[in-house]
């Protein structure tokens, strides 16, 4: 894997590019309604984006210079991912309406979340390294699952858009996944690392989206002989993170909570 250029990077981010998507053919062609059920969780969590990022901003990752600018963009970039998604289902008859709750109307849980963070990254100064391995994880599960979503929906407009969508995703993991295995490479912080990412790592939008669109969602995407390989390949690139050789992420989520079809139906 190459380095990752910040200046680049930099340079060249801005809002997604949707010049030239067909929005008028997307109801030319049917959309299932595991599609639209799956595209309105990764809308949310899309535009749920900037609540991360009031997390983060109470940690030490804006005390180094090139993560601080990335996170600035990052965001930036995200955002524009909610939207152009939010575009393709209101052209698919879907429109996404107000939320229950609004983002930045944060659960207790979430909260306590955002507080255990912010003292834990106070206490423990590589802080930075748990984060970074986060995001790589993340954004490679996310990107993942786009593809899949891809493959499944088989919807033209809908590929070309999640095209796009993933040669973000595809930044964003390269530069987290850069960080971590730098930061990793020691290996006290790798155990620290491991441990925290063994004991609370859970898929994007987990404590977000209720449990049962989680599980739903998962199923649809990562179920079947494609879904497992597809999974098995993501958490094989973060097993090559130092320390991480042995970790179990996606697959093993799925084998405890997700398992037995993609009904949905489960309770929380
Ligand atoms: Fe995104
Ligand atoms: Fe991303």
């Amino acid at each position: 894997m190459a380095v990752f250029d910040i200046d680049a990077y930099l340079a060249r981010t801005g809002a997604l590019d949707v010049s030239g998507i067909a929005w008028a053919d997307v109801p030319k062609h049917p959309v299932s309604a595991e599609t639209i059920r799956t595209l309105r969780y990764m809308q949310d969590i899309e535009s749920h984006t900037i609540v991360y990022l009031r997390s983060l901003l109470a940690t030490r990752a804006i005390d180094d210079p090139d993560v601080a600018r990335f996170l600035a963009c990052w965001v930036y970039e995200e955002s524009f991912h909610g939207l152009a998604l939010e575009r393709f289902l209101a052209a698919a008859g879907h429109p996404v309406g107000p939320r229950a709750s609004p983002h930045g109307q944060e659960k207790p849980s979430q909260w306590l979340e955002a507080r255990a963070t912010a003292l834990l990254s106070r206490m423990w100064p590589e802080f930075c390294a748990v984060h970074m391995t986060w995001g790589a994880i993340n954004e490679l599960t996310t990107l993942t699952g786009y593809r899949r979503l891809a493959a499944l929906a088989g919807h033209p407009v809908l590929s070309e858009l999640l095209e796009r969508i993933t040669r973000d995703e595809s930044r964003h993991f390269f530069f987290y996944y850069r960080q971590a295995e730098r930061r990793l490479s020691r290996p006290a912080v790798a155990r620290v690392a491991r441990l925290l990412v063994d004991r609370f790592w859970a898929p994007v939008g987990s404590g977000v989206q209720p449990k049962r669109e989680l599980r739903f969602m998962a199923s649809y995407l990562f179920s079947g002989a494609r879904g497992r390989a597809a999974a098995r390949k993501a958490d094989d690139t973060i097993r090559r993170l130092p320390g991480f050789a042995t970790v179990g992420l996606l697959e093993s989520w799925l084998d405890r909570f997700a398992d037995g079809g993609c009904n949905g139906d489960r309770s929380d």
